[in-house]
């Protein structure tokens, strides 16, 4: 299986459980959401258009409605079943658009006042795919819109990369066995996951053409950074 096809029916098969799962897999996920929600440039009542790559069960999407109730918002995922999930937490809402969709096929043309994405884009292969992904967030983007991303990136050399490795399972230990974080979690993450550091991150953010590009809140391996058009 392709690890694009993996990353799918992996988040398919996972759908269902993935909200208890993922604060015991993420160090700080609630916070990290928060920071991500915080790093948006509008006010409370803005009729702004977001759109959420990787939406997942709609957590973000969600604290989004919550704090902007005017806001339309677009949550793509490619996985369908991730979607069902994130139209039920999200049926109070309205102006809400869910979409299946392939964050390498972003292909819309300055369409949103606001994207952003959490724990999604470290799927990107290459770093080729990721700058050619930013150059698509930047043409979706309206002028003066902000793009941020919550997502995990790794350290820049050895050391930092096992002091980041063991800040993780620190974290993990306290919901899973040993052999649970050593025999699955560690080896999905290797297969399907493939970060980079926040330095490539900023510097390919600038060279896209964003402005303001800021890391606004970190925690070993994991950021909330973006930018303005
Ligand atoms: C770890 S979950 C994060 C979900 C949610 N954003 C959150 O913070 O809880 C990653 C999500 O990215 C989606 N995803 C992975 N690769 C994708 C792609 N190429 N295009 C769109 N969505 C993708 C997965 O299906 C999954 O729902």
């Amino acid at each position: 299986m392709s690890r694009e096809r993996e990353v799918k029916s992996h988040f398919d098969e996972e759908a269902k459980i993935y909200d208890e799962l993922i604060t015991g897999i993420i160090p700080y996920y609630r916070e990290m959401v928060e920071a991500l929600v915080d790093a948006i440039p509008v006010s409370g009542d803005s009729d702004v258009k977001v759109l959420d790559l990787g939406c997942g069960t709609g957590t973000v999407a969600g604290k989004i409605k919550e704090r902007y109730p005017g806001a339309s918002v677009t949550c793509m995922d490619v996985a369908p079943n991730m979607l069902e999930e994130a139209k039920e937490r999200l049926k109070g809402y309205d102006n809400l658009d869910f979409v299946q969709g392939d964050f390498y096929s972003l292909s819309e043309e300055e369409s949103y006042h606001v994207i952003v994405s959490s724990l999604a884009l470290h799927h990107l292969e290459s770093d080729e795919d990721k700058k050619q992904n930013y150059r698509s967030i930047y043409r979706a983007l309206k002028k003066g819109g902000a793009f941020y991303n919550a997502d995990i990136v790794s350290g820049p050399g050895e050391f930092t990369h096992r002091l980041y490795l063991e800040k993780w399972k620190e974290h993990m230990r306290k919901s899973f066995s040993e052999e649970e974080i050593e025999k699955e979690m560690i080896p999905r993450h290797k297969r399907e996951d493939r970060p980079t550091t926040i330095f490539n991150h900023l510097k390919w953010l600038q060279e896209t053409g964003f402005k303001e590009v800021e890391v606004v809140w970190k925690y070993y391996q994991l950021a909330v950074y973006g930018g303005v058009k």
